[in-house]
């Protein structure tokens, strides 16, 4: 028996073979997009006839072919079209050792042209008002909150963002040390933190005065726990992990390993936080007195 005969069902009209069916136009789009003519376009309307697939389906397979011929995520990102400008203005500047150059609406910040221009998504929007140093970037040295910072004030200056500061697999030593120190929870806060720590580095060692520093005429600040909380104090961590971001720039700043800065409490401890600072009477730890 033919198969297109198997495909019939009596009394119904004879089901078109998908391969003979006539495409609608934005279907062979479509296809032209995938570069499937011919054969090779019977082929695999076939193939889609027989799965029961549809255009969204088709639509998907188009999709992941594009990412795959997609460039590595490491490359140099080529910049968005901009929506509609007003007020455009042309800037040139460096991001991660890439020029760019871009149109920009003179209102832009900079925080908006990395992650919606640029895709460079690690710099993170907290308060977009300059309170919480998630948006902080480096700009020639210095760090900046990038919420705060017009696009067009950057031209000719250098930009580094979090994407920019390992060497392909090699992390940044700041980057390495708030692994090793549990540095953070969930990471939301943690681009703009190691911006600030590495950029903090470079203040201390230029003899930047900070609100703790004692001697204001030093030529190089040494970097107490102190001094670090208070430069590091407009990036706010709402998980709390304060304790490893202190020794985490601790540690790269004195090149050695530092101690953890927390343990977990004693069963002592536990128990004396359980009474509420009461001491629990010897042996009485399981009956009811203890409680
Ligand atoms: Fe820039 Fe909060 S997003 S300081
Ligand atoms: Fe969650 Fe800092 S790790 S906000």
């Amino acid at each position: 028996m033919d198969d297109r005969e198997d495909r019939d069902t009596p009394g119904l009209p004879r089901q078109v073979p998908s391969e003979e069916r006539v495409l609608s136009s934005d279907e062979e789009r479509l296809l032209d997009e995938l570069g499937i003519h011919g054969a090779a376009r019977r082929r695999f309307l076939s193939q889609v006839g027989a799965a029961g697939l549809g255009l969204m389906v088709v639509q998907m397979l188009v999709n992941e072919r594009a990412l795959a011929a997609s460039p590595p995520s490491f490359a140099p990102p080529s910049p968005r079209p901009a929506a509609p400008l007003e007020n455009a203005l042309r800037v040139s500047f460096k991001v991660n050792g890439a020029p760019q150059s871009l149109d920009v609406d003179s209102r832009s910040v900079l925080l908006d042209v990395l992650r919606e221009r640029l895709e460079l998504t690690g710099t993170k929007k907290g308060c977009d008002q300059g309170q919480c140093g998630a948006c902080t970037v480096i700009v020639d040295g210095r760090r900046v909150l990038s919420c705060l910072t017009l696009a067009a004030t950057l031209e000719g200056r250098e930009v580094t963002t979090i994407e920019g500061l390992a060497r392909g697999d090699q992390l940044h030593p700041m980057q390495a040390a708030f692994v090793r120190h549990d540095a953070f929870q969930c990471g939301y806060c943690t681009p703009g933190q190691i911006c600030s720590a590495v950029a903090l580095l470079e203040e201390a060692r230029r003899g930047d005065a900070s609100h703790a520093t004692e001697d204001v005429t030093a030529a190089a600040v040494p970097l107490t726990d102190d001094e670090i909380r208070e430069r590091m104090s407009g990036n706010v961590c709402r998980c709390g992990a304060y304790p490893g971001i202190v020794a985490a720039i601790q540690e790269v700043h004195s090149g050695r390993r530092a101690a953890a800065t927390w343990r977990y409490a004693t069963e002592e401890e536990l128990a004396r936080a359980r009474t509420g600072g009461v001491p629990t009477p010897r042996g009485a730890e399981d009956t009811d007195e203890a409680v």
